[in-house]
């Protein structure tokens, strides 16, 4: 289908954007149900964030994704927020309903999504990092049922998300990173959320740590093996790498959009692609 005056309208917002893989995925579930959408990547700095939000509006956007840097410092220009997205403190969707602005977050989800597709034991998770993701991720999987245990660089970070939780009626609690070790051979599953292995060869877990019993899943992409990975795999550990989770979270936005089961195998192959795999 080919744009015209109906086309609906999707993108996301980044500072930088050229990176996104999101195009690409989003545009070839459109394709395969048929439906007149479009997503485009927008580049939109810090300072510009309540006018691209606003224009977005002005544009009747069905919606948009947004990403680093701006999951946390959107919140007060939308106007509502659902309930996930206001206990994670941090929006990656946002539906425009007639004029009015929801923010959801599908991060978290899509975690427990890609951790569920590798068919992962799920009883004790450890979650390492408490920024965005770490948020999305540790309320995700404590809304699962699992025991959550949060270890942070700033443990008071891991502290105060672990008691949020836990006020929800959730099961989570903080180590230090010293202890980080020891949580980790009781854990079934380990989630890494920083932002560590992004630009370095470098992880915040000590490899003799993982062990066969555990399923590890990294938040970070790019690079698709990074030390982590590479670290559980030589341990013996089964390992989900991140593009899983980019995979259904947006799967689970785009399905906010258009009210439609999304065709993820369709997106799974655009992602591939995108990512110079096939
Ligand atoms: P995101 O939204 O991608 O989660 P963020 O909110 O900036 O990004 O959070 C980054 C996470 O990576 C935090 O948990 C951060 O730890 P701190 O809370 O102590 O800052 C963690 N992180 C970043 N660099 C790190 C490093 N060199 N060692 C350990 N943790 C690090």
């Amino acid at each position: 289908m080919s744009v015209d005056g109906k086309t609906r309208l999707t993108g996301v917002i980044a500072d930088p954007v050229e990176h996104s893989k999101s195009p690409p995925m989003h545009n070839a579930n459109f394709r395969a149900l048929g439906v007149n959408f479009e997503y485009v990547a927008m580049h939109v700095r810090p300072e510009d964030l309540q006018t691209a939000v606003d224009g977005l509006r002005a544009l009747h956007f069905r919606g948009f994704n947004v990403s680093v840097p701006h999951k946390k410092t959107i919140l007060p220009f939308l106007d509502r927020l659902d309930a996930f997205a206001n206990d994670c403190g941090a929006v990656n969707t946002v539906v425009n309903g007639e004029g009015r602005l929801t923010g959801f977050n599908t991060d978290g989800p899509g975690a427990v999504q890609a951790a569920k597709e590798a068919k992962a034991d799920l009883s004790r998770v450890v979650v390492v990092g408490a920024g965005g993701a770490g948020h999305a991720v540790s309320y995700a999987f404590a809304q699962t049922g699992s025991d959550v245990t949060i270890a942070n660089r700033t443990f008071e970070s891991a502290k105060d998300l672990a008691e949020k939780i836990g006020k929800k009626g959730f099961r989570a609690k903080a180590v230090r990173m010293d202890q980080l070790g020891k949580s980790i051979r009781d854990a079934t599953f380990l989630a890494q959320t920083t932002t560590v292995g992004m630009r370095s060869d470098e992880s915040v877990v000590p490899k003799e740590v993982l062990h066969p019993g555990l399923t590890v899943l990294d938040a970070v992409y790019a690079p698709l093996k990074t030390r982590f990975i590479c670290d559980a795999q030589s341990r013996g550990c089964n390992t989900i790498t991140g593009e899983r989770m980019l995979l259904h979270q947006a799967a689970l936005s785009n399905e906010l959009w258009t009210g439609i089961k999304p065709d993820v195998p369709a997106m799974e192959k655009a992602l591939y692609e995108a990512l110079g795999k096939t």
